[in-house]
């Protein structure tokens, strides 16, 4: 497919304070001389704040990385990640049409573009909230067929299943992704004929479901503030790599010289025990993890004074928030009081078992408690 620059272009672009702050965080990342390797992530995040990648866009990521204009434009040219003409304001359907979905009814997902948003591909709808394409496969081909919209996977879809979605959309609502047809993953639609003893619901969804609920910006841009970071990224000054705080994993951070930095869960306990998580995994394999006596954490109607941002967690995204305040949990301090006990009682009422441990909630909530 031939993917040229738009021909109606804006005049300029410059990123948002909070863009741009994100932006030079993350060339620093990257050894002296390496900065061109930023040009992904910069110019998504350019696309995230215009809705499309712009001529001006690609050109000043090029200048803020000391590329040549060209190089910029081959990557954004190349990728098809990268959307060079305007979208819809509410959401870019992409319909997978490669075999699987394509065998599976793709082509009466297509339809339903056609029909309910624009007879062409990457043609605006009518009243400007939807735009889509068709595009290859997107390896999710056990739940055939699907979409990718917005930024999320909507799976085993039927034509009045993507109307359904399209309506809920336009309406404002974000219906949850996922299997759109009751399966929890891509187990077989007709039941388990192995590892029958899968337990289905500590959670009704399925993790990449529970993390796009949790994380919210499913169709939502990502601006710059919903993603701080704790810190720079530490190669400025050698020191080692900080951490996200919105859960997804930075990669090992250059420090300084160029020597790659300790990954964010380097030599972290994976409990309360100070057990490791190689070690975690090692004991526990093939047994029944003991059951822990549950006690009941301090919790507070309210907060005291100014609550904390939770969100600032690793693993909790704005719905986790919300049942923890609900829960009457406000403050850093609060989580980094848990032990087995306290972890055991928030554990069984979160239905998220596991989660508190696995993403280390108290280690993170005492480093943030500590300031
Ligand atoms: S064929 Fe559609 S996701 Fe792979």
């Amino acid at each position: 497919m031939l993917r040229r620059l738009y021909p109606d272009q804006p005049d300029s672009f410059a990123f948002t304070p909070e863009n741009q702050a994100w932006a030079e965080a993350q060339i620093t990342k990257y050894p002296e001389g390496r900065q061109a390797s930023a040009i992904i992530p910069l110019l998504w995040r350019a696309q995230e704040q215009e809705g499309w990648l712009t001529r001006p866009a690609i050109e000043a990521v090029a200048d803020m990385l000391g590329m040549a204009h060209i190089r910029a434009l081959e990557v954004a040219t190349f990728y098809f990640m990268f959307q060079l003409q305007p979208v819809g304001s509410v959401a870019h359907v992409q319909i997978c049409g490669t075999t699987s979905c394509m065998i599976c009814g793709a082509e009466d997902l297509v339809e339903v573009c056609k029909k309910r948003i624009a007879p062409r591909a990457h043609q605006l709808s009518v009243d400007g909230k939807f735009s889509w394409e068709e595009v290859e496969c997107l390896g999710a081909c056990a739940n055939a067929p699907m979409a990718q919209i917005g930024k999320d996977y909507y799976e085993d879809l039927t034509a009045e299943k993507l109307e359904g979605l399209l309506d809920r959309m336009a309406k404002g609502e974000v219906p949850v992704p996922g299997p759109q047809n009751g399966r929890y993953a891509s187990e077989p639609e007709s039941g388990l004929t192995s590892l029958t003893d899968y337990e289905k619901g500590r959670d009704e969804l399925n993790i990449s479901a529970r993390l796009a609920v949790d994380i919210g910006d499913t169709l939502k841009r990502i601006d710059g503030t919903e993603v701080p970071l704790k810190a720079n990224w530490g190669r400025q000054s050698g020191g080692p790599a900080p951490e996200r705080s919105d859960g997804l994993n930075p990669g090992g951070a250059p420090a300084a010289g160029g020597a790659p930095g300790p990954k964010p869960s380097a030599r972290r306990p994976a409990d309360n025990t100070g057990t490791m998580k190689q070690e975690a995994a090692a004991t526990t394999k093939g047994r029944p993890q003991a059951s822990v006596a549950e006690a009941e954490p301090e919790r507070l109607d309210s907060p005291e004074g100014t609550r904390d941002d939770l969100k600032k967690i690793s693993g909790v995204g704005p719905k986790l928030e919300t049942m923890l305040n609900e829960m009457g949990f406000w403050h850093y301090r609060q989580i980094a009081a848990w032990g087995p006990a306290e972890i055991a009682w928030v554990d069984a009422r979160l239905k998220f078992k596991g989660r508190i441990e696995r993403d280390d909630w108290v280690t993170q909530a005492k480093e943030l408690a500590a300031g």
